[in-house]
Formats: structure tokens, sequence, C-alpha cells
């Protein structure tokens, strides 16, 4: 077995083992392009793959970056069937912690890279992968949802509430390039930790982010295709504190997932649920996954 770093050319085989041995979250190539050769926060050194003569066995991306001060992260790792339980998804694993660990960082989590992530922990329907994870000295500190929104018989019409918003100063807008700048500094002063998304979902060909205003001040926003774009993603969203209660996040959740049908989804994503009974109550969402969150501290190391 050689473990070497990998690049696009790689690509192809890569997926093909990626949708077999990670079944919920198969992806396009589009997609996996997008996790691993777009990232800043994702070098060479984080790209490695194990292969027995042509034939690849497994692979590896880390990212030097997650949701903790000093923290990267282990973004994609998977094995081939085949080839399981022969100690190869260990050597990957140790080899991107090495690395991370190596450049300064204290911890390590499974999955949360944002603005650049597949899924915000593992999924618990991957038992192997729990046993695997904590074999090598995971632990699980936190758990977190993704919901999912029926777009087929959603009634996501908002014409009666945007009046009434109007009514009382509030108008709702999708974002262009002249609003883009306002928008920004509202995310920087609020929500700062979404600041890379909405600047993704900006970026998008599309209008991709609606906002709220009052006079001439933003007061909320919600975004979609700011990460795994062309899956239905929704978020994120937020309403400046003092706003709440108006009604204002229902109408732009409405506006996003509106536009997420347009984009001819059937399903909308709501993912790393954050307020379950909002979206429940609001669009009937339902919980469709379930992540436990998993982090190893440089002190864990096995
Ligand atoms: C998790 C995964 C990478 C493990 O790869 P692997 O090459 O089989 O792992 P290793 O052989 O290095 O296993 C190391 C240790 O983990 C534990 N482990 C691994 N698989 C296990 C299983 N099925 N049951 C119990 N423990 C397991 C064991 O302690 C094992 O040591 P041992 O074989 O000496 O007992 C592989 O099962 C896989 O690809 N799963 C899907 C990947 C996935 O879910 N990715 C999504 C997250 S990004």
């Amino acid at each position: 077995m050689t473990t070497v770093r990998f690049g696009p050319e790689h690509s192809g085989m890569l997926l093909a083992l990626w949708n077999s041995a990670v079944p919920h979250d198969t992806m396009s190539a589009a997609l996996f392009h997008e996790k691993v050769f777009t990232d800043v926060a994702v070098d060479e050194t984080l790209r490695i793959a194990s292969f027995e003569g042509a034939k690849a066995l497994g692979f590896a991306v880390g990212c030097r970056r997650s949701t903790t001060a000093n923290a990267g992260s282990i973004k994609l790792f998977a094995v081939s069937e085949r080839a399981r339980r022969s100690g190869v998804g260990s050597a990957l694993v140790n080899r991107i912690e090495a690395e991370l660990f190596a450049a300064g960082a204290t911890k390590i989590r499974i999955g949360e890279s944002p603005p650049n992530y597949l899924q915000p922990g593992v999924d618990r329907r991957y038992v192997q992968t729990m046993a695997f994870l904590e074999a090598l000295g995971y632990v699980e500190f936190a758990q977190t949802y993704n919901m999912d929104v029926n777009l087929a018989d959603a009634d996501l019409d908002t014409a009666t509430e945007e009046l009434r918003l109007h009514d009382i100063g509030f108008e709702i807008s999708a974002a262009s390039a002249n609003s883009a700048d306002p928008l920004r500094r509202f995310i920087d002063s609020v929500f700062p930790a979404w600041r890379g998304e909405v600047d993704a979902a900006l970026a998008n060909p599309a209008p991709s982010v609606y906002f709220c205003s009052r006079e001439n001040t933003v007061v909320g926003f919600a975004a979609l295709d700011g990460n795994n774009r062309g899956t239905g993603w929704f978020g994120p969203m937020g309403t400046a504190p003092e706003h709440r209660g108006l009604g204002i996040g229902e109408v732009l959740l409405k506006r996003a997932l509106s536009d997420i049908r347009d984009r001819g989804h059937n399903t909308a994503i709501i993912p790393w649920v954050g307020p379950v009974p909002f979206y429940e109550r609001t669009v009937r969402a339902y919980v469709s996954r379930t992540f436990a969150r998993m982090e190893k501290s440089i002190g864990n190391a096995i």
C-alpha cells in the first residue's frame, strides 16, 4: 500500500469510491470538486489517498479551519468496503491529524469546516464510522440535525405578510451588487460566523440572498446555495435580536425556499439546525438527519 497526495486527476476514481462507501452522502463531480479543490484551507498536504497498485483503497481530506479556535477538521474520509479493517482508515486519518497538529491545531473536528463543509458531523447511521472514530480517540461533544422541507406542497406565499411588514416600515429584497456592502456590514456586526457562506451565496450568478431592511438598514437575511451548491441547501439566516418576533424570519425563509423550488428542487435542506421548532412551525420542516459532533484534542492523540 502507498499513501500519496492526490490531485484532480484522481477525482473520478475517488468520487466513485466515496459514492459507494458513504451512501447517504453521494456527491456529483461538481460538488466533490467544490469540497476538495476550491477551499483555500485545504492544501495539497491535506489531500491524501492510499493505493494498492493503481486501485484506490481510501482517501482523506483535511482542512486548516473549523468551528473553534486553533482547530482543524477532517472534511471527508472513506475506505472502500473491501479494504476495511486493515488499518487503511487509521493510517489516513493519523496522517491528516499529524499535519494539522504539527501546524499548531490543538483540536480536530469531524466534518465541521464551514463555510465549505459537506455535513456538520457524523451521521449516526454510519455505525462503523462512529466506532472507528471512537477507537481513534474522538469524543462526541454535541448533536445537531439537518431538516428537510417538502417543497412540492409547501405554502410559500408571502404577499400578505410582506404588505404587513411594509406597513410597519420593513422591506424584503433580493440582494444585488448594490446591496452587498450593507448586507456584509450587517453580517459582520451581528452574525460574523456566517460571513463566508454569505459571501459564497453573493458570488453565485443568480442572487442567492434575501434581506429585510428598515430605513436603509439591514435587519435580517436568509441565504441559499452558499455551500453545497446545487443541492437545495438553505441558509444561513438570521434576524437582528431587536427585530425578532415580527415575522421577518418567516418571510425571508419562505422567499429563499421558494427560490430553491424555482431552481428545480423538490426538497430543501436546512442544515445544522438550530431552532427546530421554528422551521417545523413555519414550513413543516422535519428532522431528516442526526449528526454526532465529534472532536479530538491534542492531549487525546492515540
Ligand atoms: C470508518 C472507515 C473509514 C474505517 O476504515 P478502516 O480502514 O476499516 O479502519 P481501520 O482498519 O483503520 O480501523 C481502525 C480501528 O477502528 C475501529 N473500527 C473500524 N471499523 C470498525 C467497525 N466496523 N466496527 C467496530 N470498530 C471498527 C477498530 O477499533 C479498528 O481497529 P481494529 O480493526 O484493529 O479492531 C470506513 O468504515 C469507512 O469508509 N466508512 C465510511 C466513511 C464515512 O462514513 N465517511 C463519512 C465521514 S466524512
